[in-house]
């Protein structure tokens, strides 16, 4: 390290003997080192809590025990500061006690010219060492956080394209899946539940019925009623969904709701007949959700039903096809949003 390498790098010297901390702040002034000095260790906390420094040379001036201390509360007040420990011979012992709690050099007094500026060379070369590690660690963890928002977007937008590419094969559905997420997005912040899961809910509400484009066309715009057979290629579109986003989605409650979206809560629906608080919370909202949005979207081959009715249905479908807190919640939601209903 170079004189003009060492002007900004400021050394604190912790030592009570006037004439030491005189002849170590020559040596180091020569060569370039800024030198502030303190004698106690509340000084040096001052110090500390209003000014950086690049190194602390700590002398032990007896077998004192709370000198341990001081060096490890240095440590915790500065970390990644290098802390060197000076000490004449019969102190030896307490200088080495302050290596092993973290101190990271000691020089035994007299120490030389040489050794005093090579031993603060090598800290301060450590220190800069330790600066730019943490400057890459920063760098790096902001370069992936960065990279993990824009795979997650992209992921994001290939999931819009397939639920369009759905909704165009399943005539009269556009805008479903959004639909049905909106309103689950706003049932979830009615039961105050957390971001998180707020998140999550809206992503399933938007694909619970991904597993549809491996429906055939013909029986999905069948407006006839289905065989047996032709129900139960439809009611596999849960589990198609999961097997679709499975590699996709790396989160069990997207994919829990997914699953159980068609679920009832007396435990008459599909896929696995979970009744009650078995099914996930997630798919008991998105059930309320696309149930009302279904009743009350045209369709070329119906009519609507008025949202009036559609609420009527939910609550007489409480504790059968549905969860009768999630309806109350959004009974709350449609009520604030349409005063009249
Ligand atoms: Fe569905």
């Amino acid at each position: 390290m170079s004189r003009t390498e060492n002007k900004n790098s400021i050394v604190l010297i912790f030592d009570d003997d006037e004439a030491s901390v005189v002849f170590v702040k020559r040596l180091l002034s020569e060569h370039g080192f800024r030198c502030r000095n303190v004698v106690d260790a509340a000084e040096a906390k001052a110090f500390l809590q209003h000014h950086s420094v690049d190194m602390v040379m700590v002398n032990i001036p007896s077998d004192d025990s709370s000198l341990r201390d001081v060096v490890d509360g240095l440590g915790r007040q500065c970390p990644g500061v290098p802390v060197i420990v000076t000490a004449a011979k019969e102190n030896q012992k307490a200088a080495l006690r302050c290596l092993q709690d973290g101190a990271y050099d000691f020089l035994l007094k007299p120490f030389t010219e040489d050794e005093l500026v090579f031993c603060t060379r090598r800290a301060l070369e450590r220190r800069t060492l330790l600066n730019e590690v943490n400057r890459l660690q920063r760098n790096l963890k902001e370069d992936l956080q960065e990279q993990a928002g824009r795979i997650k977007a992209s992921v994001f937008n290939t999931i819009r394209t397939m639920v369009f590419a759905l909704e165009a094969k399943d005539a009269g559905t556009s805008g479903h899946s959004q639909k049905v997420a909106d309103i689950s997005v706003e049932i979830a912040k009615e039961m105050h539940l957390p971001p998180e899961s707020i998140d999550n809910i809206a992503l399933a509400g938007l694909i619970h019925d991904i597993g549809k484009i491996g429906i055939t066309e013909s029986i999905l715009n069948n407006r006839e009623a289905l065989t047996e057979e032709e129900k139960q290629q439809v009611q596999q579109h849960p589990d198609i969904g999961v097997r679709i986003m499975g590699p996709v989605i790396d989160d069990e409650e997207i994919l829990l709701s997914i699953r159980h979206h068609h679920e009832c809560f007396d435990g008459s629906g599909y896929p696995d007949r979970l009744k009650g608080y078995q099914i996930p919370l997630g798919a008991r909202i998105i059930t309320v959700a696309d149930a009302f949005e279904a009743m009350t979207a045209e369709r070329p081959y119906r009519q609507a039903v008025s949202r009036e009715d559609a609420c009527r249905e939910l609550i007489r479908c409480k504790l059968t096809q549905f969860d009768p807190e999630v309806v109350d919640a959004f009974l709350r939601y449609i009520k604030t949003k349409e005063p009249t209903l």
